[in-house]
């Protein structure tokens, strides 16, 4: 990856590049912890932390010097200038979309080259992934679905949208999820037409729609999964609901390959609304990359102007949400390839009615 950062580097005429996001830190340092910055330059590379972590970062990080901040500088900005001015750096890059107010002001008085503002250099990389990160995410959603899996058997009356969230991550870590299991959107009932609802007190009741949102890591590599689920005999609305969904997602999906552009994606994924009440109720953004974080390039949805690549990993969760009703998503993850996807989530997408 440090190579080629480096020919980016050189198009630009650029000598250091500062990388602040820490997603984009362990994408080319490997390092696996927070709280940490890269400073890549044409002569040396500088991994930038503090005490916490600089023993973790000597064994992780290959071809970096690892540099205590604090003694390097009063401030991270002071330590970055600091490093920079040493090796008389002329142009260096940072991270547009990701410092401080502070930071930016500390470096900028402190340091000596012109700074410029880059975004989506490391994220463009990221987009497209290689065998081992497709391999990591494969691993990913089928933890995500052995705990979906053992999740339906206790989902219940009177049982609580935070018990089943917990229940779940509890199934993820232990099916072999990194500690961290991301989110825990469980929602049941009328609350289910929140999109990013967050588990609440409420009780699961007969008829309720339970909506769960979750996905885990492995190797730092994420899954993101939905599935909509009745408790009980689910009523006539209910199932039309979720066919429509259903059919939403397929449509979607059976468009999606190398070259698809989001537009002809969200056109096909609003196909089966587009002359039904349910129209007014779908949600315009539609997926988006997914890896080392949750949300990455490609974005697709009605605006973006997004295309699909070989070996971009995505989502796809077209939904529908009625206020004060419910609502259902049906979230699935694939790989993009050359013809089509290679679909990472295998969890069933009918309508299961427990
Ligand atoms: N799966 C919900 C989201 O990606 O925002
Ligand atoms: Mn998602």
């Amino acid at each position: 990856m440090l190579k080629k950062l480096l020919s980016v580097m050189e198009e630009k005429s650029l000598d250091g590049f500062f990388i602040s996001k820490i997603h984009n830190v362990r994408y080319v340092s490997k390092y696996t912890s927070d709280d940490a910055y890269l400073l890549v330059t044409t002569n040396k590379n500088y991994f930038i932390t503090d005490p916490r972590y600089t023993e973790q970062a000597q064994d992780e990080c290959k071809g970096f010097e690892v540099v205590n901040w604090r003694t390097a500088g009063k401030s991270i900005s002071e330590a970055i200038a600091n490093l920079a001015n040493g090796l008389n750096l002329k142009s260096v890059a940072f991270e547009a979309d990701n410092i401080t107010f502070l930071n930016y002001s500390g470096l900028s008085e402190k340091i000596e080259a012109n700074l410029i503002p880059l975004t989506n250099v490391i994220e463009d990389f990221r987009s497209v992934k290689t065998p081992e990160e497709i391999q990591n995410q494969r691993v990913s959603c089928q933890i995500a679905c052995r705990a979906f899996e053992r999740i339906l058997k206790d989902i219940k009356v009177g049982v609580s949208e935070k018990e089943i969230a917990a229940k779940l991550s509890y199934y993820m870590v232990s099916e072999g999820s990194d500690s961290k299991p991301y989110g825990d959107i469980v929602i049941s009932g009328k609350r289910t037409s929140l999109l990013h609802g967050i588990p609440s007190d409420k009780k699961i009741e007969e008829g309720d729609f339970v909506l769960m949102d979750f996905g885990c890591g492995y190797k730092g590599y994420l899954s993101d999964m939905t599935r909509t689920v009745v408790v009980g005999k689910a009523s006539d609305k209910q199932k039309e609901v979720y066919r429509l969904e259903q059919q939403m997602l397929q449509d979607a999906l059976d468009v999606m390959k190398a070259g698809a552009t989001s537009k002809d994606i969200y056109e096909a994924s609003i196909k089966a609304i587009k002359d039904t009440e349910y129209y007014e109720y779908h949600y315009n953004n539609i997926g988006h990359g997914i890896g080392l974080f949750v949300h990455e390039i490609p974005f697709m949805g009605a605006n973006s102007q997004a295309v699909l690549f070989e070996n971009n990993v995505t989502t796809m969760e077209p939904g529908i949400y009625i206020p004060n009703w419910g609502g259902v998503r049906i979230e699935d993850q694939v790989l993009i390839t050359k013809d089509g996807y290679e679909n990472l989530v295998t969890a069933p997408k009918e309508l299961i009615e427990l």
